[in-house]
């Protein structure tokens, strides 16, 4: 058994939609693996995804309106295997809190996934339009795809 979380900002946008997208994967291929999300920041813990998240992926039959947010926590260190961040600001937020070597190398870019060692980011899309939704599901499906391989 693996755990993983995924970690952005608000915990509304981008890591509900990997969490979403990863658990519709690894129901589909049967993984052994638990996986949450969390932000850096509490300011919308207990919110659910931001509607533009919902609606992106029930396009793509993937259901994420279960999702709560909640805040980021060094407990989680404990908890998770994998904690996978969207950008090199939520890089920065959670190996800020990190306790020990082992904590910190917990802690990757999701996007190192599916392009080793480029350290691409997911982009914020909470101040623009939907399209910057579409183009999270396109970035987050890449990646959650190859970490399925990795985990098989
Ligand atoms: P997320 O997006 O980190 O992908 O959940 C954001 C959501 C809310 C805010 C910023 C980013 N905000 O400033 O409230």
């Amino acid at each position: 058994m693996q755990k993983i979380l995924f970690v952005c900002l608000g915990n509304i946008c981008r890591s509900p939609m990997a969490h979403g997208v990863f658990r519709d994967i690894a129901e589909k291929r049967s993984l052994d693996v638990e996986i949450d999300s969390a932000g850096t920041s509490a300011h919308h813990s207990g919110e659910a995804p931001d509607p533009r998240a919902t609606e992106t992926l029930a396009q793509k039959n993937i259901d994420i309106s279960d999702l709560r947010a909640r805040p980021f926590t060094p407990d989680d260190f404990d908890e998770f295997d994998h904690i996978f961040v969207m950008d090199d600001s939520n890089f920065d937020d959670v190996t800020a809190l990190a306790r020990s070597t082992a904590d910190r190398d917990k802690v990757k870019l999701f996007l190192n996934e599916a392009y080793p060692e480029e350290n691409r980011n997911v982009p914020d899309p909470y101040y623009g339009g939907i399209s910057g939704f579409e183009n999270v599901y396109e970035m987050v499906i890449s990646a959650s795809t190859r970490l399925a391989e990795k985990l098989k």
